[in-house]
């Protein structure tokens, strides 16, 4: 693990060359860099990646306030970037991490140079959706972490990922109840506050991928399909076999779309 000397400093995973375009991951909800195992085992040919720890998750500093906005986190990564000394990188985010790196974008545009989006959606919390998240914050604080993690779990994994890697359940269980309930609950509050970027949609001039998994339940393919519909660009990806996490689930087809775009952007 190592860390930026910023003022919150984000403790990462890396892996490639260092003198190498670099792809930043921003990790979804409540997960850690290590959610990004089969992509830091094998980076893509030519790619250094760097995968930070958002405030309050993996081993980062806590996040030391009651809720934690994405251009918190967003600025958080802006430092990091510039504490590596690196301009610009590829930034790829997963479900709360793609609301951070729309945050990253709309605040740090010269830091993002392509945008790769997985199961995550432009659009803000409904009323209701934001009363449940608040609730679950308050949930989280009096019962701890696992009282997200059981409500989450069923919903995250495909179950024909769930057949064919035995493991991953598990896996999955063990990175989220790893996460502190203080910074779980702060990071509910951060979504639930978040604004709605589809206006920003339009005014995206990078090179954009969105990516989604068939079976997705908490992001399903719609929030996808009106992205890449406001993005001028943006090509889609579904990927099979694959719920919430295709990086993990259907690692082979995730690489290949991923990769594939890569290649335009290099
Ligand atoms: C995530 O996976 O990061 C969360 O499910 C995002 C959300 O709850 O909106």
């Amino acid at each position: 693990m190592a860390q930026t000397e910023n003022r919150l400093p984000l403790t990462y995973r890396e892996a490639g060359p260092r003198e190498a375009n670099v792809l930043l991951l921003i990790h979804g909800f409540p997960l850690s860099a290590a959610m990004w195992r089969p992509q830091l085992e094998t980076p893509p040919a030519g790619w250094r990646v760097i995968a930070p720890d958002l405030r309050g998750f993996g081993d980062s500093p806590p996040a030391g306030t009651d809720q934690t906005t994405m251009d918190a986190m967003a600025d958080d990564l802006a430092a990091l970037l510039q504490g590596l000394g690196i301009r610009s990188a590829t930034v790829c985010g997963l479900s709360m991490g793609g609301y951070v790196a729309l945050a990253l974008l709309g605040r740090h545009p010269a830091r993002v140079k392509g945008l790769v989006l997985c199961d995550t959606k432009a659009g803000a919390d409904s009323d209701e959706v934001r009363r449940a998240r608040l609730q679950s914050a308050a949930r989280v604080l009096a019962e701890g972490t696992s009282s997200v993690v059981d409500s989450m779990l069923p919903k995250l994994l495909s179950p024909l990922a769930l057949r064919s890697q035995p493991g991953l359940e598990q896996e999955v269980r063990g990175i989220m109840e790893a996460a502190p309930a203080p910074a779980v609950a702060a990071a509910l509050r951060g979504m639930a506050a978040r604004p709605d970027s589809t206006p920003m949609l339009r005014t995206i001039n990078v090179p954009t991928q969105i990516i989604v998994g068939a079976d997705d339940q908490i992001t399903p393919a719609g929030g996808a399909q009106l992205m890449v519909r406001g993005i001028p660009g943006a090509r889609l990806d579904i990927i099979p076999e694959a719920g919430h996490l295709p990086n993990l689930e259907n690692t082979p087809a995730f690489k290949r779309v991923l990769e594939g775009f890569l290649a335009t952007v290099r």
